[in-house]
């Protein structure tokens, strides 16, 4: 657990893992993905063998808008958006101190709507983010930081970018295939003033494990790729996305979600198609996706008119899901 405050080092910390032997097949993991670890009841027996290059992400984030991000690398936690929920509740408040926790391995990741995520094909990271705003204006964030994940793959790879559609209010999708999920949770710090902990996993190859457990089909960002180097691309991957939030979070504090609006829309992946929207398993409403409000609303067609719906723990599904 990081000690209160301990992120404002400036630096970029790289934890200690394992020791890690041989690659092993497991599903559509590809083999370099994956090693072998000893066995044990607690322990899932796949940890990722690519790294954080720490010092070309230093190199990239000092020249991008991330420039005063700080980052910590760590083997495995319960859970990045609970190590930063927690450090937020001491953490000295400065306007822009934003920290980054990256760990190769979470044992109580957690997703949306009390769900849990895996995410050992993939980088898992949380960004907590200090907004100076009250509460009632984060409406929109979820999206925003949805567009801009979405936008710093296109800056890493054009083919990859241009396949990323949204799924209201935040996922990450191909072809109708989960590629990332967004946790956001907040943490008051006065009446102007909230943490935003940003929880992000990203698939980097499909896991069929993985698939299991959400129930869903999900896509990797290697297949979309035009080349991927599994080395360096996820370093690459995160000082993109770090330095897409930084401008987003720039530009969520002077105008909000609403001139984002647009950009969202281009990359809307149910636009004027039949959904449903779903919480716990019950329908709640059906209708016609017509795209989302400057506040980050879905604007639902029903057939008693059209309603405004607040992301809150509501799901959107295709209607033939
Ligand atoms: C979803 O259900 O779609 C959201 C998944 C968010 C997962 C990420 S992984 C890093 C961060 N830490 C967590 O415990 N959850 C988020």
């Amino acid at each position: 657990m990081l000690p209160a405050g301990a992120w404002r080092s400036g630096a970029i910390r790289h934890g200690h893992g394992y020791n890690l032997a041989r690659p092993r097949n497991a599903g559509l993991i590809p083999e370099f993905f994956v090693f072998d670890m000893p066995a044990s009841p607690d322990r899932s027996p796949s940890v990722p063998v690519w790294r954080i290059d720490t010092d070309a992400l230093h190199r990239a984030l000092a020249i991008g808008d991330a420039h005063a991000w700080t980052v910590e690398v760590v083997e495995e936690t319960g859970s990045t958006n609970a190590d930063l929920t927690q450090s937020c509740r001491t953490a000295p408040w400065s306007d822009d101190g934003c920290h980054v926790r990256v760990a190769y391995r979470q044992t109580a990741g957690r997703g949306r709507q009390g769900r849990p995520w895996q995410g050992q094909a993939g980088l898992t990271f949380s960004v907590a983010m200090p907004l100076a705003l009250p509460l009632s204006r984060l409406s929109g964030l979820s999206l925003a930081v949805g567009l801009a994940l979405a936008e710093a793959l296109e800056d890493v790879d054009h083919a990859l970018g241009a396949r990323v559609g949204l799924k209201w209010p935040n996922d990450l999708q191909i072809d109708g295939r989960k590629l990332a999920g967004i946790l956001i949770e907040s943490v008051p710090a006065g009446p102007q003033r909230v943490w935003a902990v940003i929880g992000i996993g990203l698939n980097l190859v499909r896991d069929a494990q993985m698939e299991a457990a959400l129930g869903r089909d999900l896509a990797g960002v290697a297949e979309a790729m035009t080349t991927f180097d599994a080395q360096q691309d996820p370093t690459r991957i995160l000082a993109a996305i770090a330095n897409r939030l930084a401008r987003m979070r720039n530009d969520f504090l002077a105008h909000g979600f609403a001139p984002m609006a647009a950009r969202w829309s281009a990359r809307d992946a149910f636009r004027d198609e039949p959904v449903r929207l779903l919480h716990d398993g019950t329908v709640l409403a059906e209708g016609l996706a017509r795209g989302v409000d400057g506040d980050g609303h879905l604007l639902l067609e029903t057939p008693e008119g059209l309603q405004r719906i607040a992301s809150g723990e509501v799901s959107l599904r295709g209607a033939q899901a």
